[in-house]
């Protein structure tokens, strides 16, 4: 074994994260990676001598999504057969496997860019906050989301929903979200939602079976629930597409979004503010700030964020939970409505 690079010492971090989020596979991964990645090959020769951005990077689940990518395209057949839904594979096993792999220049380009997901699940959360703005405003509402990625939760009305003892949403949905439930049920409000935008630095399109094959290989693997319900959600999606504009956040709150009479105005987000600049995020709190006081009964303003409190990752990493947190004005004050699992499996309703 060789000493460990920063890009090892991350894998490692990585393993154990993929653990508690409930994928021993990938932490098996990332462990066999760390530890017998060839120092002489020409993967190591990329990887050990990168900078320590890796975790703000993600460095390894770069790899890991494109060795997933290679697996469901039928490239890797020998790997193939060790992964999910395989049981577990022994470690010696999976390594023979993917040594060769590893080695396909095809991967490479692949380590260039981040990871993007858009993880349909966490509409389980943002959907029982949108409630609580339909019931105390009697509005439809107008949506905005930020970082929407593919804006497969920007179409939270299209799905289907238990949350507590509470069943809604259309009968026919292509989706039923079920997060295990903690506490009261939220108010059950009807969600009409009358006009929808989202803004992405990268927006992805649910119509390009390249944009879906990335999408797809950055679930995990052996988390078979979260890829059948990104199938499913694209696959309505399709007929159906997100509206989606490709820029920054700041710029499309400050350009599209004020009160207007006869609707809730919603700004929402989940797992997105983090990684925008600090400036970023600075404008568009000035910029609900200055609209919330102009709303009114008529033309209310909500700021619906399923976020990560701490903006340490240290707080992060000792797994401090997201929580949803609604700003409603012209009342203005800030709640915490929930804390909440990372993708949206659990709710604490509070
Ligand atoms: C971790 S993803 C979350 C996506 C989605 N909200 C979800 O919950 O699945 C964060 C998203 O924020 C986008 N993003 C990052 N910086 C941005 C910015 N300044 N303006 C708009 N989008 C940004 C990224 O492209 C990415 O799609």
């Amino acid at each position: 074994m060789t000493a460990d690079s920063a890009f090892r010492t991350h894998a490692r971090t990585q393993a154990g994260w993929c653990d508690a989020l409930g994928s021993p596979f990938t932490a098996l991964l990332c462990r066999l990676i760390a530890d017998r990645l060839d120092p002489a090959g020409a993967m190591a020769l990329r990887l050990d001598p990168l900078p320590n951005n890796h975790a703000a990077d993600a460095t390894v689940l770069r790899l890991t999504g494109a060795l997933h990518a290679q697996v469901r395209q039928g490239r890797a057949p020998m790997l193939a057969a060790l992964y999910p839904p395989a049981p577990l594979p022994d470690p010696q096993a999976l390594w023979a496997a993917l040594e060769p792999v590893l080695a396909d220049p095809a991967l490479l380009p692949w380590l260039d860019s981040a990871p993007q997901t858009n993880e349909v699940a966490r509409s389980g959360v943002l959907m029982p906050g949108m409630m609580v703005v339909a019931a105390e405003t009697g509005l439809p509402l107008r949506l905005f989301e930020l970082g929407a990625s593919a804006g497969l939760n920007l179409r939270l009305d299209h799905y289907r929903y238990r949350l507590g003892t509470l069943e809604t949403g259309p009968a026919d949905a292509p989706l039923l979200l079920a997060p295990v439930w903690q506490g009261a049920d939220p108010p059950g409000a009807t969600v009409r939602v009358v006009a929808r935008a989202g803004v992405d630095l990268n927006p992805l399109d649910v119509g390009s079976a390249d944009d879906a094959r990335r999408m797809l290989a950055y679930v995990w693997p052996d988390q078979r629930e979260r890829l059948a319900r990104m199938e499913a959600a694209i696959a309505a999606a399709r007929a159906d597409p997100p509206p989606l504009t490709r820029g920054d956040a700041a710029d499309f709150v400050e350009a599209k979004v004020a009160p207007e009479a006869g609707a809730a105005t919603v700004v929402f987000h989940s797992i997105a503010f983090q990684y925008f600049p600090k400036n970023v995020q600075a404008r568009i709190a000035a910029h609900m700030a200055a609209m919330g006081a102009r709303a009114s009964a008529q033309a209310p303003l909500a700021w619906l964020r399923f976020e990560f409190d701490a903006v340490d990752p240290d707080a992060v990493a000792a797994g401090q939970p997201p929580t949803l947190r609604l700003t409603l004005w012209p009342d203005g004050r800030e709640r915490l409505l929930a804390t909440v699992h990372p993708h949206g499996a659990m709710v604490h309703w509070h």
